[in-house]
Order: C-alpha cells, then structure tokens, then sequence
C-alpha cells in the first residue's frame, strides 16, 4: 500500500483539467448491458472504482477494449451470466447496478449487497420497490439479492427518499419493460440526466431526467451508441476547495459551472473569488474565510459528498460553522483525523460544529473513506509542516492521478510505497 507525503502551506496555482465523472461512469458502463450490440463510451475516469465495474462485466462474458486512457468499448453480445461475482462485487456500491441492468436484459439478476464506503446502513428498499412495481419478485439470502420477473410491465413508483441508487436502478430495469414506467421524488443528479443522455442515445425514451418526475416509455431493444460522459462535479468541487484552502488561485477546466453552482455559492459566501467561464471556473483566494453554515441534501443541494472537503475549509475559517449531513447517518469518521491536525471539530450525531482555527499542522493521518481522503489531501496542503496521509487507496477508487494533477498546481507531494514490515519466521 502506498501513501503521500505531502508539505503544506504552497499556494496552488495554475490549471487543472477535470475527468469525466465516476458516478456516470458508474451507471453508464452497467447500461451498455441492455444494448444489442457494442458501445464506446468516451471521457472515462481512469479510476479504481471503474476497473473494477468493467471487471465485474468482463466476468459476465461481456468483451471491454480499452481504445485509449478515457475510452472504452463494452460489447455486451456475449454475456452468458446473469449473476455477478461476489468477490468482484462487494467492493463497490455502484455494483448494485448490476440489478437494474441484468433485470432489464435478462429479467433475472443475482448481486451481492452494496458494498463501497461505509457511512452507516446503506439499505435498498427503494430499488426493490420499484422492482417490484415493475412485477419482479426479490429474495435477499446469504448477503445475495435475487430478483427475477415473468416480464416487467411499467407502473408508477413514489420513492419514499431520494436515492440516487434507486432512481438509476429503476430507469435501468424500466427502458425495455412493456408500457410507462414513471418514477416520482425522483433524485435529480447530474449523473441522472446522463444516464438518461447514454439509455436514449441507444434507443431508449426517458424523458423528465433533472426533474423529481422521471417517465420512461419501454422499448423493444436498444441498440449500441458511442457517448462521452459529463465532466465530474465533485473531482471539480475538491479541487475549487483545495485552490481556496490554500489561498490559491486556480483554472478549473472541462467542468460544466452550473452543476458546481451550490459548491461556488457556499465559496463565494466564504469570502472566496468565483469567476465562471463557458467550461472552466476560476477560484481566487486574496483575504481570510468567513463561517458558513453547510446543509448536505440531494440535488441540486450541496452534495454530501462535498462534506469532508468543505468541513477542512471550515475549519480554518474565522468564526464557528455548523455542518448538518442531511443524507447519510454516519459521514464524520474522518474528523478524528483531522482533530490529529489541530481542527476543533465536534460532532453530535448528523452535526458537526466546527471553530475556525488559524492554521492547521501536519500530521500522519488516515484515510477513512473516498471522500475523507480528499479531505485529508486538502487539509495537508494547507497545513503547516510535511504529513504523511495513508490508506490511499480509498482516494484512488474515485479521483483519476490526484498526486499528478496536484503536483502540476504546485503541490509539493510525492508518493512512497509501505511495505508491510511484518516478521517472516526463517524455516532452517
Ligand atoms: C448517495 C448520494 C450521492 C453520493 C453517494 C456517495 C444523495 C441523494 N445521494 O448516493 O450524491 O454520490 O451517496 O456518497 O445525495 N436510502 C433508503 N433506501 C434506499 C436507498 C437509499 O432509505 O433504498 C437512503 C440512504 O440510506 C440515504 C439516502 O437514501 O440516506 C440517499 O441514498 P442514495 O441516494 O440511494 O445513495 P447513493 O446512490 O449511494
């Protein structure tokens, strides 16, 4: 396992090029299941999260030609499984996609439960709904949701949460059932709109995708289609965060502003210079952070998967800003960490009350999920001293050559490798 060294306190400067979006890639690449023939899809992230869902495809019997680092073919013509490898599955939580799709082609699917990062109960109950509005029965044995239908019929399905999981599982069971398929409270996520660009470009018509109503009319078959994916909202967001952690001054490139718009407001409102241009912001820090209080909430509110990144902000703001995780139960494991680094953070269940302080200090810190590594590679850069940052695997699942993109800004990080120093007893 390797970690990053990283001395802090160097203003990042220059310009970043942002990769296309792993939590499109994530439902795009399981949707070329349910076409008839082969599909490119271009702008991938080259990301362990993605390696790990085109395995998990390859293992079904599809074929995946890499043509270059960002574009891939999955030809879906030779898929003789209907069930996906636990051990290839439980590691990721878009794995769960698999459902939708292998119940769309083949009206059976059998995947384990989701895994990915944990932030407390990660249930399914919203997907298996809409499964079974479509006419589908589920079983859940040994970790393994089975789910299978005589044929899916479309119907209504009110999501009683708003998940992005379920709304992109039941649009990908839902394009080839008979009849309209319409899903209310529907999430409204960038990546919802480019699932729904990928499944129309193939044939599919789901029209409502960005809205809290989602209707799906079934088609027959949907054929190949070759289809860039969205630019990636959050990898952007980090790198607006980390410009302003280190009073910065940063060209964010290949982003979409509007989907940045709730991250560039909570900036702005922190005392940080936005300039937004046609596919590039510009973030600028000259003065000190004000306090700012922070909400996590479906889209378009601000992404919870901006909390860890935003939180190391706040915590050398002037002032004391509350954080109020709206989405998940258990998002604060990283704050311990970052308490090691002089943050005065205290968390009573979904809050988090965070005193600015005036500077972070270096410390060896622990990566405790995709998010929080981000977090504690922005807190480093920003603190006073060289820290080591371990178990960064987590950060390699979802954020395509951080430690190049960093070091190309200024960043002094460099990469060493842990071996593990256990003892081998000699045999004479
Ligand atoms: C969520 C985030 C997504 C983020 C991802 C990883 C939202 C709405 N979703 O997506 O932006 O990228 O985590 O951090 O912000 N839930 C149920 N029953 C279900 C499904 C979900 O109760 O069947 C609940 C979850 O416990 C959670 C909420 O709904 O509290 C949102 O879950 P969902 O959007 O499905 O999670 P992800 O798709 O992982």
């Amino acid at each position: 396992m390797d970690k990053f060294i990283i001395t802090g306190e160097t203003r990042l400067q220059g310009e970043v090029n942002i990769s296309g979006a792993k939590n499109a890639a994530l439902a795009i690449i399981p949707a070329a299941i349910l076409a008839e023939d082969v599909c490119r899809i271009e702008n991938i992230p080259n990301i362990t999260d993605v390696t790990a869902i085109t395995r998990i495809l390859s293992d079904l019997g599809a074929r995946i030609r890499v043509v270059d680092q960002s574009t891939i073919e999955v030809d879906p013509r030779k898929i003789h499984s209907h069930v996906a490898s636990y051990e290839l599955a439980r590691h990721i939580r878009a794995s769960y996609y698999l459902l939708g799709a292998l119940l769309g082609r083949f009206s059976h699917a059998v995947v384990t439960m989701p895994g990915g990062c944990d932030f407390g109960v990660r249930p399914i109950d919203q997907h298996l709904k809409g499964f079974a509005a479509l006419g589908a029965e589920y079983s859940l044995e040994g970790g393994m949701v089975d789910v299978h239908a005589a044929e899916l019929k479309g119907d209504q399905i009110y999501l009683d949460v708003v998940s992005v999981g379920a709304t992109v599982n039941i649009m990908l069971a839902a394009v080839r059932a008979k009849g309209v398929t319409v899903i209310e409270n529907a999430a409204r996520e960038p990546h919802i709109v480019d699932l729904a660009n990928f499944l129309n470009t193939m044939g599919a018509d789901v029209r409502g995708a960005g809205t809290d109503v989602i209707k799906i009319y079934g088609v027959e078959r949907l054929h190949g289609a070759t289809y860039s994916i969205i630019p990636d909202q959050i990898e952007a967001g980090t790198y607006m965060v980390a410009a302003a952690a280190t009073a910065g001054n940063v060209l964010i490139k290949n982003v979409i502003p509007k989907h940045l718009e709730s991250i560039s407001a909570k900036l702005e409102e922190m005392g940080v210079e936005i300039e937004e241009y046609d596919d590039s912001i510009r973030v600028r820090r000259t003065g000190p952070l004000h306090k700012c209080n922070i909400k996590t909430m479906p889209h378009p509110g601000f992404p919870t998967d901006m909390q860890p990144q935003i939180a190391v902000l706040l915590s050398i703001a002037q002032g004391t800003s509350i954080i109020n995780e709206g989405v998940w139960d258990n998002r604060f494991r990283y704050v311990e960490e970052l308490r090691r680094m002089g943050a005065q953070i205290s968390v009573d269940g979904k809050i988090a009350v965070v005193e600015g302080v005036d500077h972070l200090n270096a410390a060896p810190v622990k990566v405790t999920d995709l998010r929080a590594g981000a977090a504690m590679m922005i807190a480093a850069l920003c603190a006073h001293g060289t820290s080591q940052v371990e178990d960064i695997q987590y950060i390699e699942r979802g954020y395509e050559d951080i430690e190049g993109k960093l070091r190309a800004l200024g960043a002094e990080i460099r990469r060493v490798s842990v071996f593990d120093p256990a003892p081998v007893a000699r045999v004479v």
